[in-house]
Parts: C-alpha cells; structure tokens; sequence
C-alpha cells in the first residue's frame, strides 16, 4: 500500500497509459478521481477500481477549459479530503509535416498537451501548498519530448514543452513540498498508438517496425509505465524531482 491515505487525480485516464496508473495507483491504496473526455470508458475504470476493493470517482472534463481544471481540483478536495497528486496525463498525437499542419491542429494539439497541465497545475498548487504533507505533480510527456521524431513538429514541441514545465515547476517548489516529473513513454500499446499504427499506410509493417525501434524489441505496455510512475509519486522518490524519466526500452539511449 503504498499510497496509502493518499488521493490522486488523473487526467486521461479512460484508457491507455493513464486507466493502467488509476488502477495501479487505485491498488495502491489510494483515491482516485478520474478526469476525463470519454464518460463511458472512465466510469467502466472506476467501476474496476470498486469492484477490486478501491475508491474511486469520475469527472467529465475537457482539460482545456480552465474553469473545468478548477472544477476537477474542487471535487477531489470535495469527494476526498484533499489532494496529495495531480497526474496530467491526457494527450492527443499529431502526425503531420508543418505544412499539412493547420492553425486549428496547431492550437487544438497545444490546448490538451501544454495548456491543459497549466491550467491544472495552477489550479492544484495552491491546495497543495496549503495542506499538510508532500504533495507530487506528473506530467505525461513522451521520448519525443528528449529526442525528436519525424513528420510529428508540434508532438514533438508540445512534449518538449511539457519537460519544461514540470523542470520548471520543479524549481518552483521543491523547497515548498511539491515534487514535480515528467514520465517519457517510448512506444506503449494503447488505444492511442492502435490509431496512429491503423491510420498509416501500411499498418502490418508499421507495427514490426515500432516494436523494433525499442532496443528491448518490443512495445511497451501500459502497466510498465503505471509502475514507474507509482514510484514517481511515492514516498519511495522522496529526493526526486525535475527528472524526465523514460519509460522506453533504451529508446533514447541510442
Ligand atoms: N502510447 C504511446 O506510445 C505514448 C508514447 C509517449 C507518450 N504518450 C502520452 O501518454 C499519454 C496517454 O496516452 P495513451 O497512449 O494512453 O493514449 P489514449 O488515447 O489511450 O489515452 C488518452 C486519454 O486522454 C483523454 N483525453 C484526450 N483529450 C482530452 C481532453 N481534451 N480532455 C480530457 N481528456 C482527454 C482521452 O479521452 C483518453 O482517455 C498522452 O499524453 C500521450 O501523448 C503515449
């Protein structure tokens, strides 16, 4: 149990990287609120989460609205007593060259991945400063925040953007009790990647090619990323904060 008394909020976490982190966190003793678009799908999480003996709670949002930030941080304080670990993890991908690329993919793209971890972030801290204990904020960037990869521009500058902010962050307030990471996928199996790899010309050689890209030679999966960022947010990485940790086979090592 080792977010025992401990409640999170996770953006994103209908599916994909960020339903494996509700569940394991969920397991880990503690309250989750799940934030997300796909009402559905997070409330089939939550379900999970109860039927395996944990807590948690839903709430529909759009993470780029800032007043639905807000409400989302009221309703952790609301529901559970508190708030001891923002995880912004909702994102979305673009695949396209500059060119291809529109004012409105430009600032759609921008708006979840960038905007949506600030309007968070500055809705939480002010609640985390507050309260008593440690509290912890993590961002779900990605390997193309480190290193770059083609024909994705904006991807690749909004991850970039999103290490900054949680360095940045991290500066901020480590001596005021708030640790702030960044987790770095590589090449995960979610929903997410399953459009992308469908979406391309070719999808059976795609997916031999993305499993190779990974010098572990295959894809990661969700559950491995909720377990590095567990430890991210417990008390285990107490002396960590500012790190970009990737979670990429030794995709960025090459
Ligand atoms: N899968 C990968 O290979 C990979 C690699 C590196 C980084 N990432 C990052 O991991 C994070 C999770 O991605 P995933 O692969 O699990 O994808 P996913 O599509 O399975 O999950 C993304 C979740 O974010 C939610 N979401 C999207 N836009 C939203 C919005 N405006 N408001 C609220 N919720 C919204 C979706 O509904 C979905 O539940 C993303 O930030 C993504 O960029 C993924």
């Amino acid at each position: 149990m080792r977010l025992a008394d401990k409640t999170a909020i996770i953006t994103g976490a209908s599916t994909g990287i960020g339903r494996a982190c509700a569940l394991r966190f969920a397991e880990e003793g503690a309250e989750v609120l799940i934030a997300d678009l796909q009402v559905e799908e997070g409330q089939a999480v939550v379900d999970e989460i109860g039927a395996a003996g944990g807590e948690a709670q839903f709430i529909e949002i759009d993470v780029r609205d800032p007043d639905d930030n807000t409400r989302m941080v009221e309703e952790c304080l609301d529901t559970f007593g508190g708030l001891d670990i923002l995880f912004c993890n909702a994102g979305v991908t673009l695949a396209a060259e500059i060119t291809e690329t529109t004012d409105e993919d430009m600032d759609s793209l921008l708006d979840v991945n960038v905007k949506g971890g600030m309007y968070a972030a500055r809705a939480a801290v002010p609640h985390m400063l507050e309260q008593e204990g440690d509290s912890s904020i993590l961002f779900t960037a990605s390997k193309t925040g480190l290193v770059a990869q083609e024909d994705s521009p904006v991807y690749c500058a909004s991850k970039g953007a999103v290490v900054m902010l949680a360095k940045a962050l991290a500066l901020d307030y480590a001596d005021r009790g708030i640790r702030v990471n960044a987790l770095c996928p590589g090449i995960i199996d979610t929903p997410m990647l399953n459009r992308y790899i469908e979406d391309l010309p070719n999808p059976q050689d795609a997916w031999q090619e993305f499993r190779q890209a990974q010098p572990i030679g295959r894809l990661g999966t969700p559950e491995e990323c909720a377990d590095a960022a567990l430890w991210l947010v417990s008390e285990e990485a107490r002396f960590i904060t500012g790190v970009a940790l990737p979670v990429d086979g030794g995709f960025t090592a090459e």
